[in-house]
């Protein structure tokens, strides 16, 4: 088969002090590769919780997560960190580019951290860069780049280790319909070239209508039926 992740029961709560606050209560589900997944649902329901434990940032209070049969959350932090930074790609609502770096150094930081070579690194960057039509702004800094051309340059990066799963964030929450339509087409160009994955919780409508599978949280779990009016 080929599925690609697997999550079992995943359960997080959050504390503060002793008062527990239980956000996700049991998930279930399967990822196959090159799906495009959208996660929809009310603001605060669990969204940007569910992709940072499926991207390693944070660790489940309970349950299982699988890559290719792999548990992921047995191995040390350092390991897991090693895990992410080749296996996951981020993309956030608001870039996080680093500003004094131009975006052939941001897009091309992540291989140099995974130890790829200089050249090999800045020439995978560019041509990602080039990839995503800012061929023409490679030197400038994310000062210098309207806010559809940080997230270009943020989808860029997070795909210059190949990683098999690109996690995003609400990834065009700041940006208008039209810039917003744009991204969307080239992360479906993306997906049809690189074959990733892409999870992506939005509560933009046209992305989740677009995806191959919508999965809706009500109350900490999945919900079979989708409510538009939640998106
Ligand atoms: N680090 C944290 N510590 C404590 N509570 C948190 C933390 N992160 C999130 N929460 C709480 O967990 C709940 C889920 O938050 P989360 O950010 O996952 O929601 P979301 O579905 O992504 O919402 P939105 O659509 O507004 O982005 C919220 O009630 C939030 O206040
Ligand atoms: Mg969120």
């Amino acid at each position: 088969m080929n599925e690609l992740i697997r999550v079992e029961n995943l359960h997080k709560s959050y504390y503060d002090g002793s008062t527990e606050l239980p956000v996700l209560k049991g998930i279930d589900m399967v990822i196959r590769a090159g799906e495009i997944i959208s996660i929809v649902g009310a603001s605060g329901v669990g969204k940007s919780t569910l992709l940072n434990i499926l991207g390693a940032l944070d660790r489940p209070t309970e349950g299982r997560v699988f890559y290719l049969q792999q548990e992921i959350f047995t191995m040390s932090d350092k390991k897991l960190a090693a895990f992410r930074s080749l296996e996951i790609g981020f993309v956030f609502q608001f870039h996080h580019l680093l500003p004094e770096f131009t975006a052939l150094e941001n897009v091309a930081m992540p291989a140099l951290i995974a130890r790829v070579s200089r050249n090999e690194a800045y020439d995978k960057a560019q041509k990602l860069l080039e990839h995503v039509g800012l061929k023409e702004r490679l030197t400038h800094k994310p000062s210098k780049l309207s806010g559809g051309e940080c997230q270009r340059v943020a989808l860029a990066r997070a795909l210059v280790n190949n990683p098999k799963v690109i996690l995003a964030d609400e990834p065009t929450g700041n940006l208008d319909g039209k810039t917003s339509e744009a991204m969307h087409d080239l992360i479906w160009e993306l997906n049809d070239r690189f074959n990733q994955i892409f999870i992506i919780a939005t509560h933009n409508l046209s992305l989740a209508q677009r995806s191959d599978r919508m999965i809706h949280l009500v109350d900490g779990k999945i919900s079979d039926g989708v409510q538009i009016a939640d998106l």
